[in-house]
């Protein structure tokens, strides 16, 4: 077998043993390609895993478009999870729409009401949820395993791609015929929230065009390390 052939089977064999071993099962999806490979796979296999995007209110319409494409190829509705109005008028009201520009705090302020908070309403009730992290993405995702124990949520989470390289989830995604936000093709090989992603240079790191002004070290939004409670446990 080819290396991707490998891969994808041993990523449909995770998924399948978290859907039947950890139900009730949530993917979170961000919309961009290493999501796309799992929402392809979760979706042709029909297994019991639940769809849902943080829909932050600052996405790129490009991104929010992924949603139509992917109930029109696999007639299959992608949950939204939103953050509170009250919550975002007062941000606004305190520190202007895209205050998050000023300080690495009032970018993580940010992102804990536009994504955190209604990430623990999307993950309330279940026992395991699923992630498209890859270890090759980020110096603070290179210990990443495919099984983790997230503490902080009382449940168990899963990164099936954990080992996979870029190039092999482009490799399934064109191999598969499978549908992409089309920002991949404009130098986006990262895509967040409109303002805090622009596209790279040649050369330039995959997520160096996410949060662009802040240090390395801080560039992750608290969705995958919460409260330093995430212990990772072991490679399935
Ligand atoms: S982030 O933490 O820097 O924003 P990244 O964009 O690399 O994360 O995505 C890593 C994983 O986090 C995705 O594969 C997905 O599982 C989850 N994720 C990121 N953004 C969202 C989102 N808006 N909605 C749901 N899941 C998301
Ligand atoms: Fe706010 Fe930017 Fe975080 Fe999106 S990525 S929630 S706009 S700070």
């Amino acid at each position: 077998m080819t290396s991707l052939a490998v891969r994808k089977t041993a990523a449909l064999e995770l998924l399948k043993h978290i859907a039947e071993q950890y139900a009730p099962a949530v993917f979170a999806s961000s919309l961009a390609a290493e999501d796309m490979v799992l929402t392809d796979l979760i979706l042709q296999h029909k297994l019991a895993i639940t769809i849902f995007t943080l829909e932050t209110g600052r996405l790129h319409a490009e991104t929010l478009g992924m949603l139509s494409t992917i109930k029109d190829k696999y007639d299959y509705q992608v949950q939204t999870f939103k953050p509170e109005t009250l919550a975002i008028e007062n941000y606004v009201k305190q520190n202007g729409l895209n205050g998050f520009y000023d300080s690495v705090e009032l970018r993580k302020e940010c992102c804990r009401i536009r994504k955190l908070e209604p990430l623990n309403r999307a993950l309330a009730g279940n026992q395991s949820w699923v992630t498209g992290q890859r270890r090759a993405q980020s110096t603070t995702r290179s210990e990443l395993a495919q099984q983790e124990d997230d503490a902080a949520h009382g449940m168990q989470k899963f990164n099936p791609l954990a080992d996979w390289s870029e190039e092999e989830v482009w490799q399934y995604l064109k191999t598969e015929a499978v549908p992409y936000n089309p920002l991949h093709d404009q130098g986006y090989p990262s895509i967040g929230c409109e303002p805090c992603t622009r596209a790279i240079e040649p050369g330039e790191d995959v997520r160096a065009g996410r949060w662009w002004w802040e240090n390395p070290e801080s560039k992750e939004c608290g969705l995958h390390v919460v409260d330093g409670k995430l212990i990772r446990i072991k490679s399935v």
